[in-house]
């Protein structure tokens, strides 16, 4: 029996159609399509309603946020938290990802603590004139594994024109992206040694962190606790154990 892959893409443009960003996003949907069965989920985050986190710090201690009420975020999380596959995708502006994507991660800042993502391959995409995707490339990837996901893929497209969203080194991306994602979803538990190395370490602190409030057991600490996280020795614990922890958490987060 054929597995059918949930692909779900984020895009933080705020052009909608006519974005670039959406177009390479589509394109590599569309590579994966052509080889393996999925279905798809586009978040464009020009269309949804997200409010500026207020920084209550209620995410933090009881895994509630008061904006879920009034805006969109709990259909973005739900649909994130369901994917097989992640690509997040982002203009560059002013050397860093837009603010719509800053918004979202803000609003998922407790999810850091959380590594809820538990090994989902998650590939970044960026668009740009070429100017800051180094360092949104490291922003993104480390947001990414604080949330326990699996980075399996980075291009920065260069776009001068609209013209360029065609041109052939833009096509060569699309393929390389594609190409990792396939052989991520072959070799569920790969992790390149350096990447392992990061995740363990962020493990072990968040771990050692998260300790602290054996006294007085926040929501984190009770999250960790529920799923076993004080028990578990490595990274690679969190991604064998995934299927159990997201639905043991009943997606509220
Ligand atoms: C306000 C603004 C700021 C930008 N800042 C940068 C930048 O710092 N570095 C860069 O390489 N490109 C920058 N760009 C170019 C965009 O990243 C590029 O056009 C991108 O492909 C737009 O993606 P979109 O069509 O998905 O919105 C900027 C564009 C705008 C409108």
């Amino acid at each position: 029996m054929s597995t059918t892959y949930k692909i779900v893409t984020i895009n933080g443009s705020p052009r909608g159609a006519k974005s670039s960003t959406g177009a390479f996003l589509k394109a590599v949907v569309s590579g994966l399509r052509k080889r393996i069965d999925i279905e798809t989920y586009e978040l464009d985050l020009s269309k949804y309603k997200v409010s500026f986190c207020r920084g209550c710090s209620n995410c933090f201690e009881t895994g509630k946020c008061p904006l879920d009420l009034q805006d969109d975020m709990p259909e973005l999380k739900k649909m994130i938290l369901m994917a097989d596959v992640l690509l997040i995708g982002t203009p560059i502006y002013a050397g860093n990802i837009t603010a719509q994507m800053k918004l979202l991660l803000d609003r998922m800042s407790y999810w850091m603590h959380l590594m809820c993502l538990c090994g989902k391959p998650t590939a970044l995409l960026t668009s740009s004139c070429g100017n800051g995707a180094n360092f949104v490339k490291t922003y993104l990837s480390s947001a990414v594994k604080f949330m326990g996901g699996r980075e399996v893929s980075f291009q920065n497209y260069l776009v001068f024109t609209e013209n360029d969203v065609q041109e052939v080194e833009n096509v060569q991306r699309t393929e390389e992206m594609v190409a990792d994602i396939i052989g991520a979803l072959n070799d569920p538990t790969h992790i390149g040694e350096r990447e392992r190395k990061d995740l363990d370490y962020i493990f072990h602190s968040m771990q050692k962190n998260m300790k602290l409030y054996e006294e007085e057991p926040n929501f984190e600490y009770r999250f960790w606790k529920h799923n076993g996280f004080f028990e578990f020795e490595s990274y690679m614990d969190v991604i064998m154990n995934s299927e159990r922890i997201i639905s043991d958490f009943g997606g509220t987060l």
